[in-house]
This record gives structure tokens, sequence and C-alpha cells, in this order.
């Protein structure tokens, strides 16, 4: 007996595919989601992934060796898929024998789903239009998460409604899909799962649990922020696609239109091709969050954050976030009878 069955009926195939409790995953956040929170999560019942960001093969190599140190329960792995090491990444959770990887930002490359499914995990991918999706199921990909942009970090163009309303009739009778972007309460997990979501994946509302390692005052900039202030990077130069990224307004919101001329500058006097123009600003952005998440420095740092922020207003223990919103999905189907 659970104490949240109409939840759990929803969540069922979910939660088999993840092997956890309830089908709630916590999404990689880079710097913010280590071997401390990926844990937390998961013995609080839900699914931690590791950010595996820019990091090398040794170091992610000893952060899945520390989560397992702090966990029995199952955790992911979240791979960027234009890393310059993406197969050594692999073959690291190989060694591990790491149950689900997670491969974001593009389109996963040749033969890394292959490389994952040779050592038997189960592959997480995100796409952007149903075809692509289709696409990628045929080639071997076992479940989807679909992101709206009301989202923290990197965003596409679309909105977690319009997606859910797009992807859930399409898809979800015969694959499984997560859905992520602005969900702050269980209300919003009750009708995501009704609509037939697999199970769903928040990012904001964990970032400043208490087992999170993010700064103090980076949890504080969270706290106190609004919907509103979660706003998204503009694009100065057309000759330059940068992917938004959606963030709290602060002083290096601005830096980052610096950063941007300065980069198309150098594309102008050939100084810097398109491919290395862009990784350029990749490297920014993770130098930028590592300093509001790590260092602390909340005014020129990048303090990524989703719409959701609004309704993270203290420190709380992970267990009680997930037991929270188990508890609000419960009460909304209870509700509808
Ligand atoms: C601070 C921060 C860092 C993030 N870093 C990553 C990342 O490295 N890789 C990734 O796939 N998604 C990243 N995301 C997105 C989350 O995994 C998750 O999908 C998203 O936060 C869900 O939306 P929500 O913020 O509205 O809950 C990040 C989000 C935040 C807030």
């Amino acid at each position: 007996m659970t104490d949240f069955p109409k939840t759990h009926e929803l969540m069922r195939r979910g939660a088999e595919f993840l092997g956890t409790e309830h089908a709630i995953l916590c999404g990689a956040m880079s710097w913010v989601s280590e071997r401390n929170l990926v844990a937390a999560i998961s013995n609080g019942g839900g699914f931690g992934v590791i950010a595996c960001g820019a990091m090398t093969p040794d170091l992610l190599d000893a952060e899945i060796a520390g989560t397992k140190e702090l966990t029995d329960k199952p955790f992911g792995v979240n791979l960027i898929t234009m890393h310059p090491d993406l197969t050594d990444l692999i073959a690291v959770c190989g060694k591990h024998k790491v149950g689900h990887v997670v491969l974001a930002g593009g389109i996963p490359p040749k033969g890394s789903v292959e490389a994952i499914k040779g050592f038997g995990a189960k592959v997480i991918v995100f796409a952007p239009t149903i075809a692509l999706a289709k696409k990628l199921f045929r080639s071997g990909a076992d479940a989807l998460v679909i992101e709206g942009m009301e989202a923290g970090g990197h965003i596409g163009p679309v909105s977690t409604s319009v997606l859910a309303q797009e992807f859930l009739p399409a898809l979800a009778e015969d694959h499984l899909v997560f859905v992520a972007g602005g969900i702050g309460r269980g209300e919003a997990i009750a009708g995501y799962l009704e609509m037939g979501a697999a199970g769903v994946q928040l990012g904001t509302r964990f970032a400043c649990a208490t087992e999170s390692i993010a700064h103090p005052d980076f949890k504080k900039a969270f706290f106190r922020a609004n919907a509103r202030d979660a706003i998204t990077s503009v694009q100065v130069d057309a000759r330059l696609p940068v992917i938004p990224v959606r963030a709290l307004k602060n002083k290096g919101t601005e830096a980052f239109n610096v950063k941007q001329r300065d980069v198309a500058g150098k594309l102008d006097t050939e100084e810097l091709a398109m491919g290395e123009a862009q990784l350029q600003i990749e490297r920014y952005w993770a130098g930028a969050l590592r300093r509001a998440v790590v260092d602390g420095d909340v005014e020129n740092g990048s303090l990524m954050a989703g719409q959701s922020v609004g309704m993270v207003k203290q420190e709380e223990p992970v267990a009680e976030i997930i037991s929270g919103l188990m508890a609000e999905s419960e009460a909304a189907l209870t509700k509808r009878g």
C-alpha cells in the first residue's frame, strides 16, 4: 500500500523504467547535480542524475564512484553530446554499469546510443520535434524528456504546456515521455500524468535543497526571486546563433552580451570559425555558472533558474520536497474523484 495510490498508478511505467519509488527525475544541473544532491534525490525515492557538463573522464569516474558510496539506489548520468570526449565518458559509465544515460545538448552523434546500449544501460534523450523523437526511438532511445522554455538553463522556444499537448497524444501511449520545465507543484505533475506522461523532471525546485552544495548566496538569490526575474538571454548578433539561457537577471546578463559582441567580432576578422565561436559561448556559460554556484558570485556569475523559482522560498531537505510534490499531486487527483 502506498500513501499516493492514484499518483503511483499513473507513474507506474515511469517508476519501473527508472527503478524508483516515484517517477520524478531531478534534471542534471551543471555544478549543482554532484554526488550529494544526486544521492539525496535517489535516496528520497526520486531519480538523481549527475551533470557531467565539461568534466573530464577521470572526474566523471570519481563522481560516479562517490555517488555510489552515498546511495545504493539507481541514478543516471547526463552527458552533453558536443563534449569532445563523449566516447570516453560513455566508457566510464560502462565501467560503473550506470543504468541510465541521458544525452543532452543536441542530436546524439552516430554510434553513441549503440555504445550506451552495448553495456546494457537505458538511453534517455531530448527532442525538439515529434519527427526527431520518433527517429530517436527507432534508433534505440528508451525514453524522451520534453522540456519547455519555462525551464532553467539552456532552453528551446516552446512552452511546456504546448509541448505536452503536441507530444503526449502522439507518443505517450507507445513510448515513455517525461515532462520538464516550469513544474513547481504536484498539481501540475498530476495534470501531465493524466495527459499520459510517464513522469516528470524538475530542476529549479531541487537546486536549493538542503543537500545541494550550491553556495548560500546562490540559494538566497533563488529564495528572493519571482517568476518574472528568470529571464532569457538575447542573441545580439544575427550571425552568431546562441542557444537561449534562462537565468536570474544580474550584471552577468549584460556581461554575456559583451561576450557575444566580442566573439562576433572575432568571426568578422576570421580569428574564429563558427564551431569554435559557439564552443566559446558554451564554455562561457559553464564558467559563469560555476562562479555563481561554487564561488557565490551572484552579481557576475550566471544564476540559471527556471520560472518556477518563485515557488522556491526556503531550504528544504530533498525528501520533504519530493513528499510534498507527491502529496499535492495525490490531493489533486483525489479531488477529481
Ligand atoms: C542551474 C541549472 C543548471 C542546469 N544545467 C543543465 C545541464 O548541465 N544539462 C542539462 O541537460 N540540463 C541542465 N539544466 C536543466 C535541468 O536539467 C532541468 O531539465 C530543468 O531545470 C527543468 O526545468 P525547471 O528548472 O523549470 O524545473 C539546468 C537547469 C538549472 C536550473
